[in-house]
């Protein structure tokens, strides 16, 4: 069947019958960049994703291969493919959930911060499309830097008056995705019974794993320590050399999207107890966006947690941390202002 086919409506339809019937709730969810190293994954396990009814797939290229390839997973959600900026609105209309891994991705000896004029221009693209399409929509934003991407997009939803806070993630779930492993390999343990709060930012030295705050509480030498930060905090770099050109972190960063976004809809569900860590616009210390735990909700991050208490280590590498993200925000919000 073509897409947005007769049959295919219809199909949905009996679907929102069957939830107002009391059957399982269903979203609508759309990623932009569907088509790229992290959009492919990222769209193959939202489909397999029980909570999802609909999943647009929008991309400037290649959209109709991958849609059509998705579309024959016999799993509840209908997909549909969005091909080019004419087509973005339509991608975009009534979507409860927008997950953006648009961009251009690492390179070796490339830093986030190169990629952030074209991938600011992108983000600042997409997110006028929400503004107009689906304000209400929560939006998961991976294009990196995220650090300075997150501010572009408050400002983008700010000029248009669809600003809310809450809704607005940047996907740091790679990095507790990460946390989680390597402390999981030095405790011995499964990495699913291990909790690593990351804070601050997603690049460098502001990703700031809390290692005295795990679960289970577990204790680690000083070589220890330093050497599970530095490897989280690297573990993009890790991955980029790996690949040798090839791209950037792929499989674990859908896996992860997928977690934070299936957190996302619990959340929009009503479910309790939903958190996670994301960046967000924050209180936490003196800057406007930090990462930390959230706890998600039917408004998006309803909760923005406190960091707890830190060690020394930690209290130098917030210090740290702080001080480049504030850089980095400042980055984002000035590259919006010259562009306006
Ligand atoms: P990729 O190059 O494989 O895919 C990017 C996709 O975005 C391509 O299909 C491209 O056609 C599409 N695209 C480009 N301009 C677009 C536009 N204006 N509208 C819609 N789609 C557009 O890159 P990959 O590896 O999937 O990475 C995507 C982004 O995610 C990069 O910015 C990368 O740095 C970031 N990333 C973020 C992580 C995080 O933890 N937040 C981790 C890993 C990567």
């Amino acid at each position: 069947q073509p897409p947005n086919s007769q049959t295919e409506e219809s199909c949905v339809l009996k679907r929102a019958d069957c939830r107002a019937k009391g059957g399982a709730p269903g979203f609508k969810v759309a990623i932009l960049g569907a088509a790229g190293g992290i959009g492919q994954p990222l769209a193959m396990l939202m489909k397999m994703n029980p909570l999802v009814s609909v999943l647009h797939l929008y991309d400037v290229v290649n959209t109709p291969g991958v849609t059509a390839d998705i579309g024959h997973m016999d799993t509840g959600a209908v997909v549909r493919g969005f091909l080019g900026q004419p087509q973005l609105e339509n991608a975009l209309t009534g979507m409860d959930l927008v997950i953006i891994p648009a961009g251009v991705p690492r390179k070796p000896g490339m830093t986030r911060d190169d990629l952030f004029n074209i991938n600011a221009g992108i983000v600042r693209t997409l997110c006028e499309g929400i503004a107009k399409c689906c304000p209400n929509a929560i939006v998961n934003l991976i294009s990196n830097p995220v650090n300075s991407t997150v501010p572009i997009a408050a400002e983008v939803f700010k000029k248009a008056g669809t600003y809310d806070p809450k809704r607005l993630l940047g996907v740091t779930m790679l990095d507790v995705v990460r946390a989680n492993t390597f402390v999981a390999e030095v405790l011995g343990l499964h990495p699913k019974e291990v909790d690593v709060p990351v804070v601050g930012g997603h690049a460098g030295v502001t990703i700031l794993p809390l290692l005295s705050q795990v679960k289970p509480p577990s204790s680690f030498t000083p070589e220890e320590t330093e050497n599970l930060t530095k490897r989280i905090q690297d573990g993009g770099t890790e991955v980029v050399q790996a690949k040798a050109g090839a791209g950037s972190a792929t499989l674990s960063m859908a896996y992860a999207a997928v977690k934070f976004a299936d957190a996302c809809l619990r959340g929009l569900r009503g479910d309790a107890g939903v958190v996670e860590c994301a960046f967000v616009a924050s209180e936490v210390t003196e800057l406007p966006f930090f990462a930390t735990k959230v706890r998600l909700g039917r408004r998006g991050a309803e909760e923005v947690y406190q960091l707890g208490p830190l060690n020394e280590y930690e209290r130098v590498g917030l210090e740290r941390a702080k001080k480049e993200l504030a850089e980095s925000i400042q980055k984002g919000l000035l590259q919006q202002k010259d562009l306006q």
